[in-house]
């Protein structure tokens, strides 16, 4: 049997979403409804109510096995707005430690009649794995998975970019720092190519840049001056220190002196470029904590944005979900 890649699992037969598991193969018509749904959402968050009922009755489970700050809270509060009930399992306080497997472990919450598992896991192919074999109610979505995907990231970058800057075909979007190991990037460059940018650029060493990333669209460069020359859009990305298997860098002062986003360097792009990080940041070894904090930043802004593009995604795919089972009532 030919196994299920996973943009053909994650869209239900009407072509809707019913789990989110990367951005790759999705369309633009699709990344764009995320992005309109988005955009519907984000006044929740201004009302002294801050809640909708679309999710009332839902119960959303968010199941992290890898640390976190932004997604598992931001994916609970965007839950909590859409009136869902939200279980965080504590994995080092659960029955893992015992021996249970995840299926095991995922059976036991699926009988506690869930209706959605958000999953961020160290494996590259978790949440695909836990969306084959879960019931099919049951919609599942990445929370970040090794260094394969993290597609509600790269949609919150998506929605960021597209309220500072507009249309994606006028922009250069440069990603910078450490390619390989980020699952970020990689959901990033699938969805700008799929919305349409200008162009998108990877800077950084030569040990930090896949060395088939050009078949993914992009152009790479190894030199800050080049490869910030007239960009619209900078993405700064951490030393993913915790997936380097030996020493890709000669220190972390060299990787700040040679691609540390400094105000020096920022010089080489647009005057109006924006400076985006997925976070966490790490000052003084990615970005000069001046950049950070600068009028040009808008970091704390896609955390905001973050919620409305989390409740976009849990909406559209438990919509997804409704309407497969409704067809298979109505086959039945
Ligand atoms: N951007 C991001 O995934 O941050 P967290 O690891 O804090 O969730």
């Amino acid at each position: 049997m030919t196994p299920t890649k996973p943009h053909q699992l994650q869209l239900n037969e009407q072509g809707q979403l019913r789990h989110f598991l990367t951005t790759e193969g999705l369309s633009r018509e699709l990344l764009t409804e995320i992005l309109d749904t988005a955009d519907s959402f984000v006044s929740v968050g201004r009302q002294a109510v801050k809640k909708v009922p679309l999710l009332r009755g839902k119960t959303v489970v968010n199941l992290f096995f890898e640390n976190s700050t932004r997604t598992r809270t931001t994916f609970e509060l965007a839950a909590k707005r859409l009136s869902a009930d939200v279980l965080n399992i504590n994995i080092s306080a659960s029955s893992t430690s015992k021996g249970e497997s995840l299926r095991d472990m995922l059976w036991n919450l699926e009988y506690m009649d869930s209706d959605m598992f958000i999953v961020r896991h160290g494996d590259s192919g978790a949440p695909h794995f836990i969306a084959e074999f879960v019931c099919p109610h049951v919609a599942v979505i990445n929370a970040g998975d090794g260094r394969h995907a993290h597609p509600t990231q790269a949609m919150l970058d998506m929605y960021t970019i597209r309220r500072h800057k507009g249309a994606f075909e006028h922009l250069t979007v440069a990603i910078i720092g450490d390619i390989l190991h980020s699952r970020v990037a990689r959901s990033q460059i699938h969805a700008l190519n799929a919305l349409g940018a200008r162009e998108i650029r990877v800077i950084g060493p030569k040990t930090l840049i896949p060395k088939d990333i050009e078949a993914l669209g992009v152009k790479v460069f190894y030199n800050m001056a080049h490869g910030l020359h007239d960009v619209d859009v900078i993405s700064t990305l951490r030393l993913q220190k915790e997936r380097m298997e030996s020493a890709l860098l000669p220190s972390e002062s060299e990787f700040y002196r040679l691609y540390g986003l400094s105000t020096e360097k920022l010089a080489f792009a647009k005057p109006d470029a924006i400076i985006m990080h997925p976070g966490p940041i790490n000052r003084g070894v990615e970005i000069e904590s001046a950049v950070a904090d600068s009028e040009r930043s808008v970091i704390l802004n896609q955390v905001n944005y973050g919620i409305a593009v989390r409740m976009a995604v849990l909406s559209m795919a438990m919509s997804g979900q409704n309407a497969d089972a409704s067809n298979q009532r109505e086959d039945a």
